[in-house]
């Protein structure tokens, strides 16, 4: 079936209607679909007028994203042609639009003569969300209908705007009230009956004075958001062109900059970013129309640091919380932590007092499970100790009702065992938040062996609605994020044992885009938990090797920012990094007992080796289906550990540097150090043999 319907109706307008779910992207058989449609009607003499008309949904959300990267994307007629067509049909088409319209979308609409909308569409140019400028006449004909400030502020931004905020504007002949495709073809018997003349946009002329001094300002302020992003600075050009040259010699810059763009790391990391935070929400095995359980209370079971975080989220959607602890001190603290982070969020402007009061109003505190007998999640986030969960667990089983879902925020510990504490595995999973839990984006729900597929639809839809990105993990040592940081941070120390310091370890590393490199991450985070997790490995993994240096840092009670010492100094009450000489000292008197004559090390190497170590770690987990899709990784990286969104997560940066490339650089660090670690994955083997990348393999 076309992905556009035609229809003649009664007062002889043809209907175009645009049918290709979810958002109506304008994917080749649409954009063939739609000149058919055009190429009919005006072949037709009893059609007077043509509608192009959408879904409820949308009338269109602009390219279809799915055939990026495939010959299709660019195959005739593209979206360039299918405007050229439509403009010089010889009939009046209108667009009628409702819903999402962006992108490709509306620079469909705006090659239309005429568009008729209804108050709530949505309106946008969203490409610079996906690292590209408009690049189908957007950037010419937006200036023409609505200003060129406007319109370079809706490009620049992607943000949607509500076509009732655009009244009045060229952009728009008529609003239709009630039903939008009788309003449309209603108005096309107008036209008709009125012989309106065609407008095409591109005839209208633009007199913007003074326009050198705009851009050049437009120019300045996008250097301070740009980043490493080039898609603002195309844009601008763009729509100065808009402003400076003919209509075609705008076009002419435009489609150079949209080219580009297309094939820069950039665009490709966001697009990448994008598809795998929607594709992170869907479960192989668990089909999207699984029912799922009802979430209207939940309990927390610990008010400290990650339980009170917690607690907020589900307060901040409306869903009210029970917060248990064991003593009314602990209680007190929690609930008074909470009341503080929400009193700051006023003093900031970001919260009124009556929302502060309707969301402490949703808390109570307890000591009683019978407090929990109504809960339909309960999230378990004490300490980390095998015991105390195991106790909590139990009680649990005992006073939760049936059916509740028995969530653990553990980050260590084997979710399989906390969930056989109970008579009911089935309902026990994972929620692994990050901290600060009201504030990190990503959440790793950790799927037990026994976890029922319906628990997993419920949490996955819980999730969106306390804004989190979730990503399922399975059941493994530091589940997807904490088992690769863990051999970042490996390689960071024998980075250091060879030559390099904190600071130029951490610099190299922020520089090339890290949020923070790996020893004020350590320093953040407290070194005393890595220091824990390496003791116990010693004992259960053997052969894993560690750099020592990190366990006599924290002997000597350097935990980082919570005592004032790391890998840093840090004054009280400031959490600025200052680069201490005693380290360095401590460094070199290392180096000397083990004989290493220290080198110098590049910021290539530095980059090279940390990232590589997730990349290969990442490869394992996806071998040994701890993850499902290489996107998922890439996703816990870019929201949960600071990865640059530039560079699309490890998984997408390891193809675009070239998995042969990549191979060869773990061979070098595998022959240097004898550390069997950096035997490439077999998966990453695998694809260099089959010519394949591991986001698509
Ligand atoms: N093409 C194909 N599929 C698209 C799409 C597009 N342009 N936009 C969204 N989708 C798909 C999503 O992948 C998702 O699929 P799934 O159900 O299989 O996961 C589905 O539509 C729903 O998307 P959301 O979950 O995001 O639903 P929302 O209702 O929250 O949002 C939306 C809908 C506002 C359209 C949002 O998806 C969005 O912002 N999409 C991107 C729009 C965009 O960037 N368009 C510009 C494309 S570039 C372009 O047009 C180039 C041109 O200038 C030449
Ligand atoms: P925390 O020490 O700040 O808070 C734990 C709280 O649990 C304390 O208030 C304590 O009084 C309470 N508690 C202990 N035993 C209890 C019991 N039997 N019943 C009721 N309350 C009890 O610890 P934090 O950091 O909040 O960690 C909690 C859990 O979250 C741990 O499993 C930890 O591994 C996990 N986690 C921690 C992260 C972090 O960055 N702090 C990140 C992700 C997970």
């Amino acid at each position: 079936m076309s992905s556009a319907r035609y229809e003649v109706h009664g007062n002889n307008t043809a209907v175009i209607t645009m049918n290709n779910p979810p958002v109506n992207g304008l994917g080749h058989e649409l954009r063939c679909g739609i000149v058919d449609g055009i190429d009919r009607a005006a072949a037709d003499p009893a059609v007077k007028a043509v509608v192009l008309i959408g879904s409820d949904r949308a009338f269109s959300g602009g390219a279809d994203i799915r055939e990026f990267g495939s010959p299709k994307s660019f195959a005739e007629p593209n979206l360039l042609t299918v405007i050229r067509i439509i403009e010089a049909c010889p009939k009046p088409v209108i667009a009628a639009i409702g819903g999402v319209c962006m992108g490709g979308g509306t620079e469909l609409a705006l090659g239309c003569h005429f568009r008729v909308a209804v108050a709530g569409a949505q309106i946008a140019l969203p490409e610079i969300k996906l690292g590209l400028l408009p690049g189908a006449g957007g950037t010419q004909r937006m200036p023409r209908v609505i200003g060129v400030e406007a319109a370079l502020n809706m490009i620049l931004s992607g943000n949607p705007v509500p076509s009732e905020k655009l009244k009045g504007t060229a952009l728009f002949d008529e609003f239709i009230e009630g039903d939008l495709l009788a309003g449309a073809l209603a108005f096309a018997e107008k036209v008709v009956a009125d012989k309106r003349a065609l407008k095409r946009i591109r005839d209208i002329k633009i007199d913007y004075p003074n326009q050198e001094a705009y851009f050049q300002f437009a120019r300045n302020m996008a250097k301070g958001v740009a980043g490493p992003f080039p898609a603002p600075f195309k844009c601008i050009d763009a729509v100065q062109a808009a402003v400076s040259k003919p209509f075609d010699e705008g076009i002419k810059v435009e489609r150079a900059g949209f080219i580009e763009l297309m094939g820069s790391p950039e665009s490709r990391a966001l697009r990448h970013a994008f598809m795998g935070e929607r594709a992170a929400s869907k479960i192989p095995d668990v089909p999207g129309d699984t029912p799922t359980r009802k979430i209207a209370r939940v309990g927390v079971i610990g008010a400290g640091t990650m339980g009170g975080g917690i607690t907020m989220n589900f307060l901040n959607a409306g869903i009210p919380v029970t917060m248990l602890e064991m003593k009314q001190e602990a209680l007190d603290k929690g609930m008074a932590t909470i009341r503080k982070n929400y009193e700051n969020s006023m003093k900031k402007g970001k919260l009124t007092q009556e929302k502060l009061d309707q969301r402490m109003g949703m808390l109570k505190g307890t000591m009683s499970y019978d407090d929990f007998k109504d809960a339909d999640l309960i999230i378990e986030a004490v300490f980390e100790e095998i015991g105390v969960k195991e106790a909590v667990f139990r009680k649990l089983d005992e006073v939760a009702k049936p059916g509740a879902i028995l969530a653990s925020n553990t980050s260590t510990l084997d979710v399989n065992k906390i969930a056989n504490f109970t008579k009911r595995p089935q309902d026990v999973v994972g929620m692994h938040f990050f901290s600060p839990a009201n504030v990190m984006k990503l959440l790793e729900v950790v799927r037990g062996a026994a976890t029922a597929k319906d628990v997993m639809a419920t949490v996955m839809q819980v999730a969106k609605k306390i804004r989190k990105t979730a990503v399922v993990s399975g059941v493994c040592d530091g589940f997807i994020g904490n088992r690769m940081i863990e051999h970042y941070g490996r390689v960071a120390g024998f980075l250091l044992e060879e030559g390099a310091t904190p600071a130029q370890v951490d610099k190299a590393m922020e520089k090339w885009g890290m949020a923070m490199g790996p020893f004020r991450m350590g320093d953040l985070a407290g070194n005393d938990i890595g220091w824990a997790i390496r003791k116990r490995r010693y004992v259960e993994k053997p052969s894993i090797r560690y750099a020592k240096f990190a366990d006599r840092l924290c002997e000597k009670g350097r935990y980082g920012q919570k005592t004032g010492k790391g890998w840093y100094l840090y004054q009280a009450g400031n959490r600025k990094a200052i680069a201490d000489p005693e380290v360095e000292k401590m460094l070199e008197d290392y180096r000397k007992e083990l004989g290493i004559t220290p080198r110098k090390i590049s910021d290539a190497e530095i980059v090279a080796r940390c990232i590589y170590a997730l990349v290969n770690e990442g490869a394992r987990i996806l071998e040994d289906g701890i993850a499902s899709r290489a996107s998922d990784i890439d996703m816990i990286y870019l929201t949960g550990y600071g990865f640059p969104l530039h560079r699309g997560g490890p998984m997408l940066y390891a193809d675009e540097v070239g998995l042969y490339n990549v191979v060869r650089s773990m061979q070098e660090f595998a022959a240097s150090s004898g550390d069997s670690f950096w035997e490439p994955a077999p998966l990453i083997t695998k694809c260099v043999a089959e010519g394949k990348s591991l986001t698509s393999a």
